[in-house]
């Protein structure tokens, strides 16, 4: 069941990147929430390629259309299923990639499993799968936000060697992360990031880069020890996005290099709940949320389809030397923002329903 996320709130998406349509089927949303296409198109229209020029020229409007679960604007409780059509494809882009694997792409690794592949674009690996990610991943942050007061709020934190400043985690918002086409929200460091992707897209290459995400306003007590952590769920989510290769939470790499003594987040009393004065275990301990914000950071490849001519071999193994054609994105962090923030709502609210059920017996 590799396409499916979720226990309570499961979502189910298909689609390839150069079929009619992608999009997910949505099962376990809750009956009464007011949800229309708008509630979704913010997120989708985010992530659509072709937003600005340091992305992929494929022109695509992303529009949503909601085909079954709801009536007059408010959830039926039935299967959600939400579609985008495919619009801008041109399969004559991947003539050569018919014979040649692209190398650090998944062309080889699908044939090797399925022994057919689509035969254009990524298929099923492409990013155009996330649409289904994003569309079921809005729902779940309107619930969120609706019933919980969650916020989940994700940035570029770095591109290539770039580094931004470290940023609050308690007031950022996705207005001021939206307020630069490269989602940074470090004045800083924008042009830089923005010159160097612009530079690289023009050389025919690409490069990498990291996304922060922090969620507000968890409660204490989410998470499901021990093989379905909370930062276990979040880091299957996360490294489930195409191009991601590695994730770290609260004080991550860093804090390896750092005495107990230092790293320990004391208790303290914040209004009615034990919170703590520091924050370097991310949010969770013992793979349960202890009421402090969840922060993590993701980092993501440089993507491996470039126009530069690359000497590779076909799938015969007759050395090759491929030149990609296409549109492609020279680095994929800024599309990947919401990406990331709809990943995180699946796994909180998810996580969020399996502790309501559990609420019943509970004491307190
Ligand atoms: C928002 C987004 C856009 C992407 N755009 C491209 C692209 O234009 N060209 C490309 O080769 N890879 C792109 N990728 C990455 C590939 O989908 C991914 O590298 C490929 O499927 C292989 O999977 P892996 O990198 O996770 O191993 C993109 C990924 C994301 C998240």
């Amino acid at each position: 069941m590799s396409s499916n996320f979720g226990t309570i709130f499961k979502v189910s998406t298909f689609g390839e990147s150069h079929c009619k349509s992608v999009g997910v089927v949505i099962d376990g949303c809750p009956p009464g929430l007011p949800l229309v296409e708008d509630d979704i198109q913010v997120q989708l229209s985010r992530r659509r390629p072709g937003q600005s020029k340091l992305t992929t020229d494929r022109k695509e409007q992303d529009a949503v259309v909601i085909l079954s679960g709801t009536e007059n604007g408010v959830t039926l409780g039935s299967p959600i299923a939400l579609k985008v059509n495919n619009l801008d494809q041109r399969p004559s882009d991947y003539g050569d990639m018919e014979t040649i694997p692209r190398p650090s792409h998944a062309d080889f690794t699908y044939m090797a499993k399925y022994g057919i592949k689509a035969s254009s674009g990524g298929g099923r690996s492409s990013a155009r799968e996330t649409i289904g990610t994003v569309s079921s991943g809005a729902v779940a942050d309107k619930i969120l936000r609706e019933k919980y007061h969650m916020e989940i709020v994700a940035w570029v934190s770095s591109v290539g060697p770039v580094e931004a400043a470290p940023i609050d985690h308690e007031t950022i918002t996705r207005d001021i992360v939206d307020q630069t086409d490269i989602r940074c929200p470090d004045p800083g460091v924008v042009e830089q990031m923005r010159a160097l992707i612009m530079e690289l897209k023009d050389a025919g290459d690409s490069t990498g880069g990291t996304v922060s995400c922090v969620i507000r306003n968890v409660p204490a007590g989410l998470g499901e020890p021990v093989y379905e952590k909370l930062e276990a769920k979040l880091a299957q989510a996360m490294l489930a996005i195409p191009a991601t290769k590695g994730f770290e939470i609260g004080s991550g790499f860093a804090g390896t290099k750092q005495r107990g003594s230092e790293h320990n987040d004391p208790f303290t009393l914040k209004g009615a709940r034990l919170g703590t004065t520091t924050n370097n275990s991310g949010g969770i301990q013992g793979g349960i949320s202890n009421g402090e914000s969840i922060y993590f950071k993701i980092a993501f490849k440089p993507p491996a389809t470039i126009s530069q001519p690359q000497q590779t071999v076909d799938y015969d193994g007759k050395p090759v030397t491929l030149q990609a054609k296409g549109r492609h994105d020279p680095c994929v962090v800024p599309r990947a923002v919401p990406i990331v923030e709809s990943m995180a709502a699946l796994v909180m609210l998810d996580t969020a329903m399996r502790q309501e059920a559990r609420k019943v017996f509970m004491r307190g």
